[in-house]
């Protein structure tokens, strides 16, 4: 099998929308990477089965999802995107990635100690080996580099282990260790507008903690203005920002929607205090994130055109993922 000289693959779990934290840290990346290499980008439904979620919430959040990361300029004609369940593959090689994968190694991933929590015995299978079912996904396309958060590089290890101890185990030439990929412009860490040191997050219960896409001009500027701060001016240095983890994150957030160094952005602000650096940041936010809620809506209104579109990315993915299951089930014997 030929050899990608670069694809990246990533996916992203259909929770609903998306917010600041995904966008500034994936998803503009993302957008990026589309104009530079070959990208498939996929709603992980499959893995979404291992929250709890309604089955009727289910076929609505992969498409809200698909509309929001198009709104925000993943493009349909240059990226492959699709709905992970679409694809049958994923879950086909999963299983057989799991006869690879060792009860040891899982038993390392810190996702799982920290979902599963207190109720280990409690927890799904599912919530067990979803990082098995996330190297399927990326080993299936021979992805060569992966963009991934901070949170998501253990699982790529764990990719890459399956890959050599499959190819090592079946004495094959099957897969491509993948690398995540830490490229791609400015990505920012987005941190709760409430708590700087705890991840905005879809999870958390308060509202005020987080931006969506679908946020009026109006909610957006309350929400920055009511974001915690201290009351000391903005230093010239960045390390003067490492003890105000609320400060350094918006500044942060600044500095990704202008693609700039947080360095550059105290440039302008040093010296100066919150009051005058909140409106700038909201108004920043209001100008980048409002035409995407108007693409957004647009596209929500059509959603017959939204399954076109990731019918089409199906189709395209299955034809790159066919042939990459059919020698996995040949080098382990399944061959029919
Ligand atoms: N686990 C990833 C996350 O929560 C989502 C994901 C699923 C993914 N499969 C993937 C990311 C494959 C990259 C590659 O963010």
């Amino acid at each position: 099998m030929s050899r990608p000289a670069m694809r990246v693959v990533s996916g992203i779990q259909p929770t609903g929308g998306l917010h600041l934290g995904n966008l500034l840290g994936a998803i503009l990346r993302w957008v990026r990477m589309q104009e530079k290499t070959e990208c498939l980008f996929f709603l992980a439904d499959l893995h979404a089965l291992t929250i709890d979620v309604e089955p009727g919430q289910l076929q609505s959040n992969v498409r809200e999802m698909a509309a929001a990361l198009i709104a925000s300029g993943i493009d349909p004609a240059k990226s492959t995107l699709f709905a992970q369940s679409a694809v049958s593959q994923h879950a086909e090689l999963a299983w057989l990635l799991q006869c690879t994968a060792r009860v040891g190694w899982l038993n390392r991933m810190t996702q799982f100690k920290d979902k599963s929590g207190k109720n280990k015995e409690g927890a799904s299978v599912g919530l067990y080996t979803y990082p098995v079912l996330q190297a399927a996904d990326v080993l299936l396309y021979r992805a060569t580099h992966v963009p991934v958060g901070e949170d998501q590089k253990q699982h790529i290890e764990l990719a890459r282990d399956i890959a050599l101890k499959f190819d090592n185990d079946y004495d094959s030439e099957l897969f491509i260790p993948p690398e995540p990929y830490i490229g791609g412009g400015t990505a920012a860490r987005v941190m709760s507008l409430r708590d700087g040191k705890s991840k905005m997050s879809k999870s958390d219960p308060s509202e005020m903690t987080r931006i969506h896409l679908t946020d009026s001009d109006d909610e957006i500027a309350q929400k920055i203005r009511k974001a915690k701060t201290d009351p000391e001016p903005l230093p010239d240095d960045p390390a003067g920002l490492d003890a105000r983890p609320e400060a350094k994150n918006l500044l942060g957030i600044m500095a990704a929607l202008q693609d700039r160094s947080i360095e550059a952005v105290l440039g302008d602000y040093a010296g100066q205090g919150f009051g005058q650096f909140k409106p700038a940041l909201a108004e920043a936010l209001v100008a980048m994130i409002g035409p995407l809620r108007s693409r957004l809506e647009q596209l929500r209104a059509d959603p017959a055109e939204l399954d076109r579109i990731l019918d089409s990315g199906a189709a395209r993915a299955r034809e790159l993922a066919a042939p990459t299951l059919a020698e996995a089930y040949k080098v382990v014997g399944l061959t029919r």
